[in-house]
């Protein structure tokens, strides 16, 4: 479908709905055949990447996933390590899953449920809205400011039953406007439970 040729959804509704009267679709004037590049270009992959999956909000995990406070979900996500946590305050926060000191991950793949995160290279705990708590051995380490060194932060949004995070730090991030009328729809799925 050519989508310049459509203004807004209504159009697109109306010409979805005219294929289905008249049994047809969107045509090319003629068989047209896609490079293989398109799918196997390095460069194209990467600028994918950097301009689409490390953006725009992606939906990393469900609500229901982790509805209790304590509860977390590290994973990989576009080869970047993620930790989305869920505090005492009931918020969803997501943080590159790296400790500050060698960047270690500090959570295992997968779920589970703590208030804090011990990093098993050299025991720094992070508590799981991201700040450094402790240094172990700290006095080997000499004047540290924890304030400084707390997990980096990505920009996270719970909308809907679904948690959403961008995969830069800074980047702005506004699901419902990103969403737009899909909002409605997916919010009647009532995912969060
Ligand atoms: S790498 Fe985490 S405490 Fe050293």
């Amino acid at each position: 479908m050519d989508l310049d040729l459509y203004k807004d959804y209504g159009d697109i509704a109306e010409a979805l709905l005219d294929f289905v009267e008249h049994r047809t679709t969107d045509q090319a004037d003629a068989p047209m055949q896609v490079p293989v590049a398109s799918y196997l270009d390095p460069a194209r992959f990467d600028r994918e990447i950097a301009l689409i999956f490390r953006k725009l909000p992606l939906m990393l995990a469900l609500t229901a996933e982790m509805p209790k406070a304590g509860d977390y979900k590290a994973m990989d996500a576009i080869g970047l390590p993620v930790l989305i946590t869920r505090g005492r305050d009931g918020a969803a926060r997501a943080f590159l899953n790296v400790c500050k000191h060698r960047a270690m991950h500090i959570a295992k793949e997968g779920k589970g449920n703590c208030s804090r995160f011990a990093c098993q290279y050299h025991g720094w705990t992070y508590a799981n809205d991201g700040h450094l708590v402790g240094i172990a051995e700290g006095h080997t380490f000499g004047d540290v400011d924890k304030a400084a060194l707390a997990l980096t932060e990505l920009p996270c949004q719970e909308v809907a039953g679904m948690i959403f995070v961008v995969l830069t730090p800074g980047e702005p991030i506004d699901v419902p406007a990103f969403l737009g009328p899909m909002l409605d729809d997916l919010a009647a799925l009532k995912l969060e439970t």
